[in-house]
């Protein structure tokens, strides 16, 4: 039986084999976007999301590591001297630029559960000659830093693959300071598919199975106190499923009774 502990390990186990591969050479292609998922074209994930410029400010390994779906650091509207919060950080490539955005006087957090993915991240940014990172052994579902104390989370290619969503939004509202925002890219369906349909198009570990509506997300948002949500579409992946820019601004304190109601731990038929 599937649970929401065997997927998640699932997931670990995934991208430690990811990081492993980058690490060892072997050209896993995650640089293509092989690794987030092998159905989808290989300018849908990874490297090829990034501009020239900022692929130049990056060691060869983080480039290759990246399995993102977008480029958060581009819309998140980074400026000197703030902290920044990156939610499964991978091999460190937006906790890399966005280091550098903020400068000596900013600070930025990568979160991610995989401990080899957490060693790639640390040798890339010492790599990049970055001193305002610290990479966080954690879950995104609980976020081990303090309430209020981020201007900006950031986060690319993860959140599809939570198995406790409405967690993940409560997490990201509690630790953002008022007026905190975010700026994410993720997998997100069309409000048409079905979870069977859904699942059809991809796996749960593809960053495919696992994703939210574009309703879910915007609802869920609300229930933690965002406003100015968007939620807007820029590639399409798969039939109906698309890399999405997902923006808002908080505004309040989470009420613990509005909490969201979003996407199921697991899926029907996710893997
Ligand atoms: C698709 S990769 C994206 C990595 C990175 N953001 C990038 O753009 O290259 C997903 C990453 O999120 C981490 N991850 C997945 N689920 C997580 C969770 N629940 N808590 C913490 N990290 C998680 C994985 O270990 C992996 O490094």
């Amino acid at each position: 039986m599937i649970t929401s502990d065997s997927l998640r390990e699932e997931v670990r186990r995934k991208y430690a084999e990811a990081a492993g591969a980058v690490t060892a050479g072997s050209g896993c292609g995650c640089g293509s976007g092989a690794c987030c998922d092998g159905e989808a074209a290989s300018t849908d994930f990874g490297e090829s999301l990034y501009t020239l410029e900022q692929r130049g400010e990056l060691p060869d390994a983080a480039a290759l590591a990246s399995l993102g779906c977008g480029n958060p650091t581009a819309v998140a509207d980074l400026e000197e001297g703030e902290t920044v919060l990156d939610l499964g950080s991978g091999g460190g490539i937006d906790v890399i630029l966005s280091a550098k955005r903020v400068g000596p006087t900013g600070l930025v957090y990568g979160l991610d559960m995989t401990d080899e993915m957490l060693a790639l991240a640390r040798r890339n940014a010492a790599e990049a000659g970055i001193a305002n990172a610290i990479f966080l052994k954690g879950l995104i579902e609980q976020i081990p830093l303090p309430a209020d104390s981020v201007d900006v989370v950031i986060s690319n290619c993860v959140i599809n693959l939570s198995t406790e969503k409405a967690d993940v939004l409560l997490e990201i509202s509690r630790v953002l300071k008022p007026g905190g925002r975010l700026g994410i890219s993720d997998i997100v369906s069309e409000d048409r598919l079905t979870e069977r349909e859904q699942a059809e198009r991809g796996s749960y570990v593809g960053c495919i199975a696992g994703a939210l509506s574009k309703s879910e997300y915007e609802a869920g948002l609300d229930a933690v106190g965002f406003e100015a949500i968007s939620v807007e579409f820029t590639h399409e992946v798969a039939d109906g499923m698309h890399g999405a820019i997902v923006k808002a601004v908080k505004t309040s304190e989470p009420d613990a009774k509005g909490l969201p109601v979003v996407s199921p731990a697991v899926r029907a038929g996710c893997c």
